[in-house]
């Protein structure tokens, strides 16, 4: 089925992805596009009806001021002229209201689009575009359990079955309950075909007594590499490589008009010979609409809204030189943690939440004895992008509840400490 398409010409604003999200909201899918992509190649879109040029702050790009080819006006689709800096700002269009959705909503009824996207609509396109894409050949997914490489397993079985094969390294630095979860909803429940690598003596050998935060996550990012593609060259006739890249990768690649944010993330250092041909389902959509497509596919809830995991894991909140003991004082006061927010109705609300452990132990008192045991700190932040974050003000009696639990609960552990830093000047993170 052909949609209705509104293309967002890229004139130096900085909220494209923002505009594309709101006409989405209105159930039209939306692209971005670069402000001098040909009128002949915008026509050629499948459904497009409506343009936007959406004009802001980088139009000046090295001193000179960029426009759009006169000849998208005479594409026969309406286009609107809108500008997303500051009224005093020499802007030639007009300038979008704090609130864009009335804009919206009038261009798309003057666009006459059909407000038919949705996830169902989605789902059934990408099936048929996989079933086309992968044909009868095999492909190979790292899967990790979080919400991106999930929901483009769930869609690439959806589409060829067990064409598909997962590799599941567990490195030892999940969380509780995670690689289980993984096996569980992947094998028993979509009949997936899941290689299921235990490798977490192989990650804690590499990581003892290494305790600088950079060669920690360089261990475990190349040794990752590593395990999968020793389980990829086991794997006989794949061609194809599944990738849980999203939209805001791509954009974020940088534009023409934008810095580049972070180069687009892949599965980068694999050998030159292990060459394979990617798909990328998800490439066209933003996070939530990932959470949505894969609630539609029917994953568990705890999956698809799972809050932001870093690829190291618990390794970078095992403070120092990782040590098993310690390891599991960080996974069970994590999973107490977020049974906590989940039972006072935080999760889903707080951006992210965990704890961490430090290298050191102070003085306490068990069974009547005096006894050294390890601190555990509670993080928990709300952020938009990362780039900045504030903290949660924590009801203090869920603090004295979490406490409580931990301390009894946790062996090894005596105290509990809520990290009160926003960032700047810490990090989300302690390493
Ligand atoms: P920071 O600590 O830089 O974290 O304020 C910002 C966000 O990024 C996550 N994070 C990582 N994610 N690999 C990742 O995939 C990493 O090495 C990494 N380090 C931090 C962090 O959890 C937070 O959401």
């Amino acid at each position: 089925m052909i949609q209705s398409l509104i293309a967002i010409l890229d004139l130096g604003s900085t909220e494209n992805a923002a505009i594309a999200r709101a006409v989405r909201a209105q159930g039209v899918y939306s692209e971005i596009f670069a402000h001098d992509t040909a009128p002949e190649a915008l026509k050629a879109v499948p459904g497009l009806c409506g343009i936007i040029i959406n004009g802001g702050e980088n139009r000046v790009v090295d001193g000179v001021s960029i426009d759009v080819d006169p000849g998208v006006y005479r594409l026969g689709v309406p286009v609107i002229n809108v500008d997303h800096t500051s009224p005093d700002h020499a802007a030639d269009l007009p300038a979008w209201p704090e609130d864009p959705s009335g804009v919206i909503d009038s261009f798309l009824d003057k666009c006459s689009a059909q407000r038919n996207w949705n996830m169902d609509n989605f789902i059934a396109d990408q099936v048929e575009l996989l079933k086309r894409q992968i044909g009868s050949r095999k492909v190979l997914l790292a899967l990790s359990g979080g919400v991106d490489s999930s929901v483009v397993a769930a869609l690439i079985i959806k589409a060829v079955g067990d064409q598909l094969t997962c590799v599941h390294v567990n490195h030892g630095l999940l969380r509780k309950g995670e690689p289980e979860q993984v096996v569980k909803v992947f094998r028993e429940q979509m009949g997936a075909n899941l290689v299921y690598v235990d490798a977490v003596d192989r990650f804690l050998d590499k990581l003892a007594g290494v305790s600088d935060p950079e060669q920690k996550r360089k261990i475990i990012g190349a040794e990752f590499i590593r395990v999968f593609e020793e389980e990829a060259r086991k794997l006989d006739g794949i061609e194809l490589l599944g990738q849980g890249t999203i939209y805001p990768d791509i954009i974020e690649s940088g534009t023409k008009t934008a810095k580049m944010v972070k180069s687009h993330h892949n599965v980068g250092g694999l050998p030159e010979d292990l060459k394979f041909e990617l798909v990328e389902p998800l490439k066209m959509l933003f996070k939530d609409e990932v959470r949505a497509c894969g609630k539609a596919l029917g994953l568990p809830d705890d999956m698809v809204y799972r809050q932001p995991f870093p690829g190291p894991g618990l390794g970078v909140r095992c403070l120092g030189a990782i040590t098993r003991e310690r390891l599991e004082i960080v996974r069970e006061s994590d999973a107490i943690l977020r049974e906590e927010f989940r039972l006072a109705g935080l999760q889903g609300k707080v951006w992210q939440y965990f704890t961490v452990v430090p290298d050191f132990t102070s003085t306490g008192v068990r069974n009547h004895a005096r006894s050294m045991e390890y601190p555990v700190i509670i993080r928990a932040v709300n952020t938009v992008d990362a780039m900045t974050a504030t903290v949660e003000p924590v009801h203090w009696d869920l603090l004295m509840k979490i406490t409580d639990r931990i301390v009894n609960e946790v062996p090894g552990c005596n105290r509990v400490l809520y990290d009160m830093s926003p960032k700047p000047f810490a990090t989300i993170e302690w390493e």
